[in-house]
Protein backbone atom coordinates (compact mmCIF):
# COMPACT_ATOMS: atom_id res chain seq x y z
CA UNK A 1 0.00 0.00 0.00
CA UNK A 2 1.38 3.39 -1.08
CA UNK A 3 1.60 5.83 2.00
CA UNK A 4 -0.74 8.30 -0.05
CA UNK A 5 -4.47 8.86 0.03
CA UNK A 6 -6.21 10.74 -2.44
CA UNK A 7 -9.85 11.45 -2.68
CA UNK A 8 -11.70 11.05 -5.64
CA UNK A 9 -14.77 13.82 -6.15
CA UNK A 10 -17.45 12.14 -9.08
CA UNK A 11 -15.79 9.16 -8.72
CA UNK A 12 -18.45 7.02 -9.86
CA UNK A 13 -18.89 8.48 -12.89
CA UNK A 14 -17.19 7.57 -16.67
CA UNK A 15 -13.89 9.40 -16.20
CA UNK A 16 -14.13 9.30 -12.17
CA UNK A 17 -14.04 5.59 -12.17
CA UNK A 18 -11.17 4.72 -14.78
CA UNK A 19 -9.44 7.24 -12.56
CA UNK A 20 -10.26 4.85 -9.36
CA UNK A 21 -9.01 1.69 -11.40
CA UNK A 22 -5.82 3.18 -12.10
CA UNK A 23 -5.51 4.53 -9.12
CA UNK A 24 -6.70 1.16 -7.39
CA UNK A 25 -4.27 -0.97 -9.23
CA UNK A 26 -0.74 1.45 -8.10
CA UNK A 27 -1.91 0.90 -4.85
CA UNK A 28 -2.90 4.49 -3.80
CA UNK A 29 -5.59 4.55 -0.58
CA UNK A 30 -8.47 5.65 -2.80
CA UNK A 31 -11.44 7.48 -1.41
CA UNK A 32 -14.71 8.36 -3.20
CA UNK A 33 -16.92 11.05 -2.64
CA UNK A 34 -20.21 10.90 -5.29
CA UNK A 35 -23.75 11.96 -4.57
CA UNK A 36 -24.68 9.52 -7.83
CA UNK A 37 -26.64 11.58 -9.39
CA UNK A 38 -25.16 10.54 -12.88
CA UNK A 39 -22.55 8.31 -11.46
CA UNK A 40 -22.61 4.24 -10.53
CA UNK A 41 -21.60 2.08 -7.75
CA UNK A 42 -21.14 -0.44 -10.55
CA UNK A 43 -18.89 1.35 -11.95
CA UNK A 44 -16.83 1.07 -8.84
CA UNK A 45 -17.80 -3.01 -8.06
CA UNK A 46 -14.14 -4.14 -8.19
CA UNK A 47 -13.25 -2.34 -5.21
CA UNK A 48 -15.99 -2.24 -3.12
CA UNK A 49 -14.10 -4.88 -0.89
CA UNK A 50 -10.80 -4.01 -0.69
CA UNK A 51 -9.28 -2.50 2.28
CA UNK A 52 -7.57 0.49 0.49
CA UNK A 53 -11.01 1.68 -1.31
CA UNK A 54 -13.80 4.13 0.40
CA UNK A 55 -16.93 5.02 -0.41
CA UNK A 56 -18.58 8.22 0.76
CA UNK A 57 -22.38 9.12 -0.83
CA UNK A 58 -22.35 13.03 -0.30
CA UNK A 59 -22.92 15.97 -1.79
CA UNK A 60 -20.04 18.70 -2.85
CA UNK A 61 -23.31 21.35 -2.48
CA UNK A 62 -22.26 20.98 1.60
CA UNK A 63 -19.15 21.68 3.16
CA UNK A 64 -16.53 18.96 2.79
CA UNK A 65 -15.53 19.02 6.61
CA UNK A 66 -18.65 17.32 7.73
CA UNK A 67 -18.88 14.90 4.80
CA UNK A 68 -15.52 13.79 5.25
CA UNK A 69 -14.91 13.95 9.33
CA UNK A 70 -12.76 11.91 10.95
CA UNK A 71 -15.48 9.63 12.21
CA UNK A 72 -17.21 9.16 8.73
CA UNK A 73 -13.98 8.19 6.96
CA UNK A 74 -11.92 5.97 10.27
CA UNK A 75 -8.18 5.26 9.65
CA UNK A 76 -5.80 5.50 6.77
CA UNK A 77 -3.28 7.99 5.55
CA UNK A 78 -4.20 11.37 4.93
CA UNK A 79 -5.38 12.80 1.58
CA UNK A 80 -2.52 14.60 -0.42
CA UNK A 81 -4.10 14.68 -3.66
CA UNK A 82 -7.90 15.45 -4.81
CA UNK A 83 -8.85 14.72 -7.91
CA UNK A 84 -12.07 16.85 -8.52
CA UNK A 85 -14.55 15.24 -11.24
CA UNK A 86 -17.55 15.81 -9.36
CA UNK A 87 -19.96 17.81 -11.68
CA UNK A 88 -23.09 18.36 -13.42
CA UNK A 89 -21.84 17.56 -17.03
CA UNK A 90 -24.81 18.43 -19.35
CA UNK A 91 -24.42 21.69 -20.80
CA UNK A 92 -28.49 22.00 -21.75
CA UNK A 93 -29.32 21.49 -18.59
CA UNK A 94 -26.90 24.25 -17.84
CA UNK A 95 -29.21 26.69 -19.83
CA UNK A 96 -32.78 25.25 -18.37
CA UNK A 97 -31.24 25.34 -14.44
CA UNK A 98 -28.07 27.70 -14.30
CA UNK A 99 -28.30 27.72 -10.63
CA UNK A 100 -27.58 24.58 -10.43
CA UNK A 101 -25.04 24.24 -12.25
CA UNK A 102 -23.24 27.19 -10.20
CA UNK A 103 -24.50 25.10 -6.87
CA UNK A 104 -22.67 22.20 -8.19
CA UNK A 105 -19.82 22.97 -10.46
CA UNK A 106 -18.68 26.54 -8.83
CA UNK A 107 -19.91 26.41 -5.21
CA UNK A 108 -19.10 22.50 -4.73
CA UNK A 109 -15.55 23.55 -6.59
CA UNK A 110 -15.14 26.28 -3.65
CA UNK A 111 -16.13 23.61 -0.74
CA UNK A 112 -13.47 21.38 -2.27
CA UNK A 113 -11.23 23.87 -1.64
CA UNK A 114 -11.77 24.94 1.25
CA UNK A 115 -11.32 21.54 2.31
CA UNK A 116 -7.98 21.00 0.83
CA UNK A 117 -6.54 24.07 2.28
CA UNK A 118 -8.38 23.19 5.85
CA UNK A 119 -7.18 19.88 5.76
CA UNK A 120 -3.22 20.39 4.13
CA UNK A 121 -3.79 19.07 0.83
CA UNK A 122 -0.62 19.13 -1.21
CA UNK A 123 -2.36 18.84 -4.80
CA UNK A 124 -6.04 19.94 -6.58
CA UNK A 125 -6.58 18.17 -10.26
CA UNK A 126 -9.29 20.01 -11.20
CA UNK A 127 -11.34 18.85 -14.39
CA UNK A 128 -12.01 21.64 -16.31
CA UNK A 129 -13.64 21.77 -19.98
CA UNK A 130 -12.80 22.69 -23.48
CA UNK A 131 -16.38 24.66 -23.07
CA UNK A 132 -14.37 27.78 -21.33
CA UNK A 133 -13.01 28.34 -24.97
CA UNK A 134 -16.06 29.09 -26.80
CA UNK A 135 -16.47 28.88 -30.53
CA UNK A 136 -13.22 30.08 -32.00
CA UNK A 137 -11.62 29.64 -35.40
CA UNK A 138 -8.11 30.03 -33.99
CA UNK A 139 -7.14 26.21 -33.92
CA UNK A 140 -5.46 24.24 -32.95
CA UNK A 141 -6.67 26.19 -29.36
CA UNK A 142 -3.82 26.76 -26.71
CA UNK A 143 -4.52 27.72 -23.72
CA UNK A 144 -2.94 31.26 -23.79
CA UNK A 145 -6.62 31.52 -25.88
CA UNK A 146 -8.67 34.19 -24.58
CA UNK A 147 -11.70 32.30 -22.91
CA UNK A 148 -15.33 33.07 -24.20
CA UNK A 149 -17.30 30.72 -22.34
CA UNK A 150 -21.43 30.26 -24.30
CA UNK A 151 -22.83 28.46 -21.74
CA UNK A 152 -23.67 28.46 -17.46
CA UNK A 153 -21.62 25.30 -17.77
CA UNK A 154 -18.55 26.62 -19.45
CA UNK A 155 -18.45 30.06 -17.42
CA UNK A 156 -18.59 28.03 -14.17
CA UNK A 157 -15.73 25.83 -15.33
CA UNK A 158 -13.97 29.13 -16.10
CA UNK A 159 -14.92 30.51 -12.86
CA UNK A 160 -13.61 27.90 -11.30
CA UNK A 161 -10.30 27.75 -12.69
CA UNK A 162 -9.95 31.12 -11.42
CA UNK A 163 -11.18 30.73 -7.85
CA UNK A 164 -8.50 27.61 -7.75
CA UNK A 165 -5.92 30.04 -8.96
CA UNK A 166 -6.87 32.63 -6.31
CA UNK A 167 -6.08 30.15 -3.86
CA UNK A 168 -2.93 28.65 -5.14
CA UNK A 169 -1.84 32.41 -4.88
CA UNK A 170 -3.42 32.96 -1.73
CA UNK A 171 -3.04 29.46 0.61
CA UNK A 172 -0.44 28.13 -1.44
CA UNK A 173 -2.55 25.37 -3.08
CA UNK A 174 -0.86 23.75 -5.73
CA UNK A 175 -3.10 23.08 -8.99
CA UNK A 176 -3.60 21.66 -12.68
CA UNK A 177 -6.87 22.81 -14.11
CA UNK A 178 -7.33 19.88 -16.72
CA UNK A 179 -9.26 21.24 -19.84
CA UNK A 180 -10.59 18.17 -21.42
CA UNK A 181 -11.87 18.06 -24.76
CA UNK A 182 -13.57 15.20 -25.99
CA UNK A 183 -13.76 12.04 -23.87
CA UNK A 184 -14.44 8.51 -24.87
CA UNK A 185 -14.14 5.08 -24.11
CA UNK A 186 -16.05 2.37 -21.94
CA UNK A 187 -18.91 3.44 -19.50
CA UNK A 188 -19.83 6.69 -21.32
CA UNK A 189 -23.63 7.38 -21.07
CA UNK A 190 -24.46 8.15 -25.00
CA UNK A 191 -26.48 11.07 -23.53
CA UNK A 192 -23.00 12.48 -22.77
CA UNK A 193 -23.01 15.73 -24.83
CA UNK A 194 -19.28 15.46 -25.11
CA UNK A 195 -18.51 12.34 -26.80
CA UNK A 196 -21.95 10.65 -27.04
CA UNK A 197 -21.63 10.46 -30.49
CA UNK A 198 -19.39 7.57 -29.99
CA UNK A 199 -22.02 5.56 -28.18
CA UNK A 200 -24.68 7.03 -29.82
CA UNK A 201 -23.44 5.52 -33.15
CA UNK A 202 -22.12 2.21 -31.73
CA UNK A 203 -25.41 1.76 -30.04
CA UNK A 204 -26.95 2.14 -33.55
CA UNK A 205 -24.53 -0.35 -35.05
CA UNK A 206 -25.55 -2.98 -32.72
CA UNK A 207 -28.75 -2.40 -33.08
CA UNK A 208 -28.32 -2.41 -37.28
CA UNK A 209 -29.82 0.87 -36.85
CA UNK A 210 -29.58 4.03 -39.35
CA UNK A 211 -26.50 6.43 -37.81
CA UNK A 212 -28.09 9.98 -37.26
CA UNK A 213 -25.65 12.92 -38.46
CA UNK A 214 -26.46 16.21 -37.43
CA UNK A 215 -26.01 18.79 -40.61
CA UNK A 216 -23.32 17.64 -42.81
CA UNK A 217 -21.18 15.24 -40.87
CA UNK A 218 -18.45 17.98 -41.36
CA UNK A 219 -17.66 19.06 -37.84
CA UNK A 220 -14.81 17.94 -35.99
CA UNK A 221 -13.85 17.31 -32.35
CA UNK A 222 -10.54 16.46 -30.82
CA UNK A 223 -11.58 12.74 -28.92
CA UNK A 224 -9.09 11.47 -26.44
CA UNK A 225 -9.48 7.66 -25.08
CA UNK A 226 -10.56 7.53 -21.01
CA UNK A 227 -7.80 5.93 -20.39
CA UNK A 228 -5.03 8.20 -21.11
CA UNK A 229 -7.14 11.19 -19.14
CA UNK A 230 -6.99 8.96 -16.46
CA UNK A 231 -3.18 8.24 -16.94
CA UNK A 232 -2.56 12.38 -17.49
CA UNK A 233 -4.37 12.99 -14.17
CA UNK A 234 -2.45 11.04 -12.34
CA UNK A 235 0.99 12.49 -14.02
CA UNK A 236 -0.72 16.07 -13.51
CA UNK A 237 -1.15 15.20 -9.56
CA UNK A 238 2.92 14.47 -9.98
CA UNK A 239 3.86 17.73 -11.60
CA UNK A 240 5.31 21.24 -9.95
CA UNK A 241 3.13 22.66 -12.79
CA UNK A 242 0.29 25.28 -11.57
CA UNK A 243 -2.16 26.34 -13.85
CA UNK A 244 -4.63 24.95 -17.16
CA UNK A 245 -3.42 22.62 -19.33
CA UNK A 246 -5.65 21.13 -22.41
CA UNK A 247 -6.21 17.69 -22.66
CA UNK A 248 -6.94 16.43 -25.81
CA UNK A 249 -4.87 14.68 -28.89
CA UNK A 250 -4.48 17.75 -31.25
CA UNK A 251 -6.07 15.67 -34.05
CA UNK A 252 -9.55 16.83 -35.69
CA UNK A 253 -12.18 13.81 -36.68
CA UNK A 254 -14.63 14.62 -37.99
CA UNK A 255 -18.19 12.87 -37.18
CA UNK A 256 -18.38 11.29 -41.22
CA UNK A 257 -15.09 10.05 -40.13
CA UNK A 258 -16.02 8.76 -37.43
CA UNK A 259 -19.27 7.10 -38.81
CA UNK A 260 -17.33 5.41 -40.84
CA UNK A 261 -14.78 4.09 -38.36
CA UNK A 262 -17.98 2.55 -36.31
CA UNK A 263 -18.67 0.74 -39.76
CA UNK A 264 -15.21 -0.83 -39.72
CA UNK A 265 -15.43 -2.00 -36.25
CA UNK A 266 -19.04 -3.19 -36.57
CA UNK A 267 -18.22 -4.98 -39.77
CA UNK A 268 -21.41 -3.34 -41.59
CA UNK A 269 -22.22 -0.77 -43.47
CA UNK A 270 -24.64 1.44 -41.81
CA UNK A 271 -27.35 3.72 -43.38
CA UNK A 272 -26.65 7.35 -42.00
CA UNK A 273 -29.66 9.73 -42.35
CA UNK A 274 -28.39 13.50 -42.44
CA UNK A 275 -30.49 16.02 -39.64
CA UNK A 276 -30.81 19.24 -39.33
CA UNK A 277 -28.11 21.21 -37.86
CA UNK A 278 -28.26 22.04 -34.06
CA UNK A 279 -28.11 25.57 -33.19
CA UNK A 280 -25.03 26.86 -31.59
CA UNK A 281 -23.04 23.74 -32.76
CA UNK A 282 -19.38 24.24 -32.56
CA UNK A 283 -18.23 23.44 -35.80
CA UNK A 284 -14.38 22.77 -35.62
CA UNK A 285 -12.57 21.84 -32.33
CA UNK A 286 -8.85 20.69 -32.14
CA UNK A 287 -6.63 21.25 -29.39
CA UNK A 288 -2.93 22.71 -28.61
CA UNK A 289 -1.39 19.88 -26.58
CA UNK A 290 2.18 21.06 -26.69
CA UNK A 291 1.90 22.10 -23.18
CA UNK A 292 0.66 18.54 -22.53
CA UNK A 293 3.41 16.90 -24.01
CA UNK A 294 6.12 19.16 -22.87
CA UNK A 295 5.11 18.91 -19.17
CA UNK A 296 3.75 15.76 -18.48
CA UNK A 297 5.38 13.79 -21.21
CA UNK A 298 2.28 12.85 -22.73
CA UNK A 299 3.98 11.95 -26.20
CA UNK A 300 1.82 9.33 -27.10
CA UNK A 301 -2.15 8.82 -26.72
CA UNK A 302 -4.43 5.61 -27.46
CA UNK A 303 -5.27 5.47 -31.61
CA UNK A 304 -8.38 6.64 -32.14
CA UNK A 305 -9.25 3.23 -33.72
CA UNK A 306 -8.04 1.04 -30.74
CA UNK A 307 -9.88 3.30 -28.24
CA UNK A 308 -13.11 2.70 -30.47
CA UNK A 309 -12.32 -0.96 -30.24
CA UNK A 310 -12.47 -1.25 -26.81
CA UNK A 311 -15.63 1.09 -26.51
CA UNK A 312 -17.09 -1.30 -28.94
CA UNK A 313 -16.41 -4.70 -26.98
CA UNK A 314 -17.62 -2.88 -23.93
CA UNK A 315 -20.78 -1.83 -25.33
CA UNK A 316 -21.25 -5.03 -27.07
CA UNK A 317 -20.74 -7.04 -23.17
CA UNK A 318 -23.39 -4.67 -21.99
CA UNK A 319 -26.00 -5.44 -24.22
N1 LIG B 1 -16.72 13.54 -20.64
C1 LIG B 1 -16.06 14.53 -21.23
O1 LIG B 1 -15.75 14.46 -22.43
C2 LIG B 1 -15.66 15.76 -20.44
C3 LIG B 1 -15.15 16.87 -21.15
C4 LIG B 1 -14.79 18.01 -20.44
C5 LIG B 1 -14.86 18.02 -19.06
N2 LIG B 1 -15.35 16.94 -18.40
C6 LIG B 1 -15.39 16.98 -16.93
O2 LIG B 1 -14.89 15.76 -16.40
C7 LIG B 1 -15.56 15.46 -15.17
C8 LIG B 1 -16.14 14.05 -15.20
O3 LIG B 1 -17.12 13.98 -16.23
P1 LIG B 1 -17.78 12.61 -16.74
O4 LIG B 1 -17.88 12.68 -18.20
O5 LIG B 1 -17.08 11.44 -16.09
O6 LIG B 1 -19.26 12.77 -16.17
P2 LIG B 1 -20.11 11.85 -15.17
O7 LIG B 1 -21.45 12.47 -15.11
O8 LIG B 1 -20.00 10.43 -15.55
O9 LIG B 1 -19.34 12.08 -13.79
C9 LIG B 1 -19.65 13.11 -12.87
C10 LIG B 1 -19.75 12.48 -11.48
O10 LIG B 1 -19.99 13.51 -10.50
C11 LIG B 1 -21.01 13.04 -9.63
N3 LIG B 1 -21.68 14.23 -9.09
C12 LIG B 1 -22.48 15.11 -9.76
N4 LIG B 1 -22.93 16.06 -8.93
C13 LIG B 1 -22.40 15.79 -7.70
C14 LIG B 1 -22.51 16.41 -6.43
N5 LIG B 1 -23.28 17.49 -6.24
N6 LIG B 1 -21.83 15.87 -5.38
C15 LIG B 1 -21.08 14.75 -5.55
N7 LIG B 1 -20.95 14.11 -6.74
C16 LIG B 1 -21.61 14.63 -7.80
C17 LIG B 1 -21.91 12.17 -10.48
O11 LIG B 1 -22.71 11.28 -9.74
C18 LIG B 1 -20.89 11.47 -11.37
O12 LIG B 1 -20.42 10.28 -10.75
C19 LIG B 1 -16.60 16.56 -14.97
O13 LIG B 1 -16.03 17.56 -14.13
C20 LIG B 1 -16.80 17.13 -16.37
O14 LIG B 1 -17.22 18.47 -16.34
C21 LIG B 1 -15.76 15.81 -19.06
Amino acid sequence: MKEQGVLVTGGAGFIGSALVDLLMENKYTVLVLDDLSTGRMENLERWLDDDNFRFINGDIRHPLDGLLSPARMGSGPPISWIFHLAARVDVTSSFNDPRSDLEVNYLGTMNVLDHAVRSGVKKVVFTSSAAIYGDTSDLPIGESHPPEPLSPYGLHKLASERLIDIYHKQYNLRYTALRLFNVFGPRQDPSNQYSGVISKFMQKALGAEPLMIYGNGAQTRDFIYVGDVAEILVRAAGSSYNGPMNVATGTETSVNDLAAAVERISGKERKRVNLPERKGEIFRSVADVALLQEVLGMNETTDLREGLRETYRWMEKQR
